[in-house]
């Protein structure tokens, strides 16, 4: 039977961790996927996470089902991180799921059990995994303009007249905050007016807050998602703790559901728990415990802000640096805009070959479409990086 079968294309993203661990090279450079590392470049289990896995290797005395939701102070806690501590919780449920992904096709497949031919709209560019996930559900997706790649800024004005044309009940997909792959994020004046588009034709939002905390800290991150909440009917939600909790390997993520009132809310909730039952049934529950004993717990939960802001002032000093580096190596402007986006990543503008070029000469890995991940930006070798950058290019 498998004779049939050709191979999977491999994920851009994905084949970069084994492609850089395979390269001998001792001065490659990691740019590629999206992951936390400190100056030496390693992902440290975060402080307050080994304490409550400590806690929970000590105290936990079963380890029987826990149910359908998973743990539902986890649910909880992050459905308040996310909405904010005044979230309407009589209109709103969270499950636990696998991971960012996980929870992106969860809310995929309770899309497709309520709005089976409806469309949902993704930036362009986005996530490259955000497409599959949709479609796995057999959901259909289109695009809407998102990202200028010459002055590295959002295309705001034809995002709105493409969002202007999608169907009453169509679903318009938004990155909360530091937009993956390009490091452009909406303002506040330009998330009202994508609140006010939404709520006039009638459009569903679905958010995903994969990097809440990397962008411009953890409530202003939310801000958007906070605004739509409070003036739109219905919505839905992606979370992930694998980036602003480090728990990546863990598989740790909430879907949730803001619906019209408490009746429909549970309807929605009982149809997301049966796609989970049919996909895997319940989520893995050690990250998700330990994620809930830091939001629970005053001091770890204080420890694991303080850690969090570390890494993002991490990430904007890079970036002003990269930019720096940049502007004396190019003689030019042309990559400032890396100082101004925020988040993980930036796209720098090269074409495919002048990334390979990159990989091949200098052992500098990033993602074909030259995302770079700016945690993994050599603190002491900007200039040389910059050097390398501006040597591929035409
Ligand atoms: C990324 O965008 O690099 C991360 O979200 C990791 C992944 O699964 O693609």
């Amino acid at each position: 039977m498998f004779e049939t079968l050709q191979p999977a294309p491999a994920d851009k993203i994905i084949a970069l961790i084994g492609l850089y661990r395979a390269d001998p090279r001792p001065g490659k450079i990691d740019l590629g996927v999206g992951v936390y590392k400190d100056r030496d470049g390693k992902t440290p289990v975060m402080r307050a996470l080994r304490e409550a896995e400590k806690r929970l290797l000590q105290g936990q005395d079963t380890k029987t089902y826990l149910g359908l939701p998973g743990d539902t102070g986890f649910n909880t806690a992050m459905v308040k991180l996310a909405f904010g501590p005044a979230a309407d919780m009589t209109r709103i449920r969270a499950a636990q799921a696998p991971g960012g992904s996980g929870a992106l096709r969860l809310v995929a497949e309770l899309l497709k059990r309520t709005r089976s031919d409806a469309t949902v709209w993704l930036s362009d560019p986005t996530w490259p995994n955000h497409p599959p996930v949709m479609r796995g559900a057999g959901l259909k997706v289109r695009d809407y303009p998102y990202f200028d790649a010459a002055s590295g800024a959002v295309r705001f004005d034809d995002m709105l007249a493409a969002l202007g044309t999608a169907e009453a009940g169509d679903i318009v997909l938004l990155h909360g905050c530091c937009h993956n792959p390009t490091g452009a994020n909406l303002d506040a004046a330009q998330w009202a007016k994508v609140t006010d588009l939404v709520v006039e034709r009638g459009l569903l939002p679905f958010v995903d807050i994969a990097y809440q905390g990397f962008g411009e800290g953890l409530d202003a991150d939310a801000a958007g998602l906070r605004l739509l909440a409070s003036k739109v009917p219905e919505m839905v939600v992606a979370s992930s703790c694998s980036k602003n909790f480090a728990v990546y390997r863990d598989r740790v993520g909430a879907a949730m559901i803001l619906a019209r009132n408490s009746a429909e809310a549970d309807v929605a909730m009982s149809q997301m728990l049966a796609a989970a039952r049919a996909m895997y049934s319940m989520p893995p529950d050690h990250g998700a415990a330990a994620v809930r004993m830091v939001l629970e717990d005053d001091g770890l939960r204080a420890d694991w802000e303080a850690e969090l802001e570390e890494m993002r002032l991490r990430m904007l000093r890079l970036r002003v640096q990269f930019a720096d580096a940049l502007r004396r190596q190019s003689n030019s402007d042309r990559f400032d805009f890396i100082a101004s986006h925020r988040g993980m990543f930036s796209r720098l503008g090269l074409t495919e070959a002048q990334v390979e070029r990159l990989r091949a000469e200098y052992g500098v890995y990033m993602v074909g479409d030259s995302r770079i991940n700016v945690a993994g930006l050599p603190e002491d070798g900007m200039d040389d990086l910059a050097k390398a950058v501006v040597s591929v290019l035409d």
